[in-house]
């Protein structure tokens, strides 16, 4: 299986990406054991199927062990050469404190070293608490590593649009954003999107399957018990479900998913990413990938198989319009982490 030209972004002048990257938080343990051997190993399956770009952080677990053990196996499997055709991009989420040249440079130096790579593709920056200026500090050295050669280009992660112009207005070249993005959550249209498209910064989208209850498996079932979600992405998700409008109303958001998916033969959970695809300023979603436990390679291939239509929109609009106002109730992207 190879995937379609569509299924390709030019994410940068040097990097082009797949438009549903891996994600690997799956692997992190809160998700369900993960056997080492199985999960390194089928990411081959994921690469050789067109799915080439991965998303971690240092956070999780053995997550940046695993793309080290990949590029190993890999260059021994087809050449050193073909490393190029791995893109994988990585986190930074450093406790509070302060942010000196030496703090950073370790930082980053672990990575580097635990991925088995020169220069980082992508660095994604966390920061907990806005009030502790520190973040400029962190970006600034950030930006002196980038222009070392440590890292290729600077994202962020959950950072809200008024300190997005505040970091892009302090001169850091930023790329992209990654925030939560779905059906249910779609705050980034508030004020986010705008922003990013007048400053050439884009989306990578994640919780866009909301840890998976975005698909046939929850159709018409009852609402789950807590001790019935066990990954920790379930109960993430679930929990924005009950922000947004609650499960009788998920459920007929499935419903019109369902018959826009029979309609071009595809998965609920199709349906649901090409949706956020779709939207101004998105480069890829992040669909979660239990490594070796379950996966979802075929079906999601299909995203790049369709596209939705005026109609698909006219079933799916009136459904979420019944839905709470999430930046009234939460805020812009990543304030539910402050
Ligand atoms: N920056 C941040 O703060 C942040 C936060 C959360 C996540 N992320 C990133 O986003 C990634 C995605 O994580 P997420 O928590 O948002 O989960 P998600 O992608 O919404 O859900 C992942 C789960 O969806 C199910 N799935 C995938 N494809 C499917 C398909 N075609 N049909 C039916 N089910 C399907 C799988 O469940 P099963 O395994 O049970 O089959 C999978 O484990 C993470 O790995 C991480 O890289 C970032």
């Amino acid at each position: 299986m190879s995937l379609p030209p569509s299924s390709r972004l030019r994410f940068t002048d040097d990097l082009t990406i797949c438009r549903i990257l891996n994600g690997m938080w799956q692997v992190s343990g809160a998700h369900g054991a993960i056997d080492p051997r199985r999960a390194v190993d089928e990411m081959f399956a994921y690469h050789d199927a067109g799915f080439t770009t991965w998303d971690l952080a240092d956070h999780y677990g053995p997550a940046e062990d695993f793309i080290g053990n990949f590029r190993h196996l890999f260059a021994h499997r087809y050449g050193t050469r073909r490393l190029a055709e791995i893109q994988a991009f990585t986190k930074w989420v450093p406790h509070p404190g302060r942010m000196t040249r030496r703090i950073v440079e370790e930082a980053i130096g672990v990575s580097l070293s635990r991925m088995g790579v020169e220069c980082l593709d992508l660095l994604q920056f966390h920061w907990w608490d806005y009030s502790d200026k520190s973040y400029l500090e962190a970006l600034d050295h950030l930006a002196d590593l980038q222009r070392e050669g440590k890292i290729r280009h600077l994202a962020l992660t959950n950072f809200d649009t008024e300190r997005l112009r505040v970091i892009t207005d302090h001169g850091i070249p930023i790329v992209s954003n990654q925030v939560q993005y779905s059906l249910v959550d779609r705050r980034p249209e508030g004020r986010m999107a705008v922003f990013c498209r007048e400053h050439r910064i884009t989306l990578l989208a994640y919780g866009t399957l909301l840890g998976g209850l975005l698909s046939e498996k929850y159709l018409g079932q009852p609402e789950p018990p807590r001790g019935e979600l066990n990954t920790a992405s379930l109960q993430k998700y679930k929990r924005m479900i009950d922000a947004w409008g609650g499960w009788a109303l998920f459920q007929e958001l499935l419903a019109a998913l369902k018959q826009i998916a029979d309609k071009h033969q595809v998965s609920i959970a199709n349906v649901g990413i090409r949706y956020i695809l779709d939207r101004p300023a998105v480069a890829s979603a992040i669909v979660g990938a239990r490594l070796g436990v379950a996966q979802h390679i075929a079906d999601n291939a299909r995203v790049f198989g369709f596209e939705l239509d005026a109609e698909d929109h006219t079933m799916i609009g009136p459904v979420l319009a019944k839905s709470r106002d999430l930046m009234k109730s939460i805020g812009d992207c990543g304030d539910e982490y402050r």
